[in-house]
């Protein structure tokens, strides 16, 4: 579909089929200490998207900007609806359900973003790709250079979980630890591409990793029958995620598929609320993160301003919570409905649990709620470290059977 970009904060816009990454006048009145300015948004035709209204049933290809070729190689969407029976029990919320991206290619939502920039890579004839992560989008980037056989150049913080750097080395990107935070890496990604070449694919930087993370809300209105939930959680660091979920609804809204854009949350941990004191100030400042739900902690959202601006503009929220929330929610979804995942996804049902009476108050007992589930829990075995312990093992004979279950 044909596009132009437009700046999120001066909403000048931008029409070329080359790569472009910020609106050069507001990028240069970003501010050290504060979120950053002149990022973009892709921006359709109405007319076009309308035309989608015709179709019995639409996917998230026709809402993209380019083709995504053999889609079979690297499979990202069509993630399942888990409902958590056990849990809404317990939560008097009965239509309460989970969208489970942590099921995607490489175990995380990233792989939405990661399809789109290596089609963006293919048809721009480009094979090199550089970014910077707290580790999943470097996983998916990763994962996706591995299937489409792109080059794949990663900035991480030296900190950022093994596993998840260990699949990156493994999916053959080349990796490059840094001795700094995720928004040192951020720069580090933007000044090799200046030097080297190659699309950088940083997230909300890069214009097109929202377009790809907004397919989760267009294969929501397709799984829920072609409706919006009342209110959905989204866990959020640097709001790219939340800013996508926003943009697919408000394409579908532009395409006339639904008339309403539903409630969104933006949950972010009391030690990464960048986006969330920015939404209740109104200043856009930087703080220092220090969440152990490292997918999450940002010091400087990179798609800050964009968030808060879809927040207020459609009548969302930010719901803060506790490290120990979080940690609670991650053991709660694992052991009372079988769902695995890392604290950083583990937030955004941290963030329901604390706004239950509100949301029962406000939406009712049947309200249908979404909470997203992000990325896998297999990516942070250390978390449990000094919290879970294994049982000891027994000896290899009956009697050790029956002693260890007689007591
Ligand atoms: C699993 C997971 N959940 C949530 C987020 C937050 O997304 P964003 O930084 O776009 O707000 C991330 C980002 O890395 C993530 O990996």
């Amino acid at each position: 579909m044909k596009f132009k970009y437009v700046c999120v904060d001066c909403g000048r816009e931008y029409v070329t089929d080359d790569i472009i990454y910020q609106c050069p006048e507001c990028a240069a009145k970003s501010k050290e200490g504060e979120f950053p300015r002149g990022y973009l948004k892709v921006i359709y035709d109405k007319e076009d998207l309308q035309r989608l209204k015709e179709k019995d049933h639409v996917s998230i290809y026709d809402f993209f900007p380019y083709e995504v070729p053999n889609k079979e190689v690297y499979p990202v969407g069509t993630t399942p609806i888990v409902v958590p029976k056990r849990l809404n029990e317990r939560t008097g919320l009965r239509n309460v359900f989970c969208k489970m991206d942590a099921y995607l290619p490489s175990g995380s939502f990233k792989d939405r973003a990661s399809q789109l920039i290596a089609a963006q890579a293919i048809a721009h004839n480009t094979r090199k790709i550089a970014l910077a992560s707290t580790g999943n989008a470097g996983a998916a980037m990763s994962c996706a250079g591995a299937a489409y056989g792109l080059d794949i150049i990663l900035f991480v913080p030296q900190t950022a979980p093994i596993n998840k750097l260990m699949q990156s080395v493994l999916y053959g990107a080349t990796v490059v630890p840094v001795k700094g935070s995720y928004d040192d890496a951020f720069l580090l990604s933007i000044e090799y591409t200046k030097h080297f070449g190659g699309i950088n694919r940083n997230t909300a930087y890069n214009p097109m990793t929202i377009e790809g993370k907004k397919s989760v809300s267009i294969e929501l209105f397709e799984q829920l029958g072609r409706k919006v939930p009342d209110v959905v959680y989204v866990p959020v660091g640097d709001g790219c995620i939340i800013s996508g979920v926003y943009k697919g609804f408000y394409d579908l809204l532009q395409a006339g598929l639904i008339d309403r854009i539903p409630h969104i949350v933006c949950a972010q941990s009391e030690k990464s609320n960048a986006i969330s004191q920015a939404f209740r100030t109104g200043q856009f400042r930087s703080i220092e993160a220090t969440t152990r739900a490292d997918s999450i902690s940002v010091d400087i959202p990179a798609s800050g301003r964009m968030a808060v601006q879809y927040l207020k503009s459609y009548d969302g929220w930010c719901t803060e919570v506790t490290e120990s929330e979080i940690l609670d929610a991650q053991m709660i979804l694992v052991h009372d409905s079988g769902i695995f995942v890392e604290p950083a996804s583990a937030t955004a049902w941290a963030a329901l649990e604390k706004d239950r009476d509100m949301l029962k108050q406000r939406f009712g007992e049947d309200a249908s709620i979404c909470v997203l589930l992000t990325g896998i829990g297999f990516k942070d075995m250390a978390v449990f470290d000094g919290r879970v312990k294994m049982p000891e093992a027994i000896e290899n004979s009956t009697q050790a059977v029956i002693d260890r279950f007689s007591k």
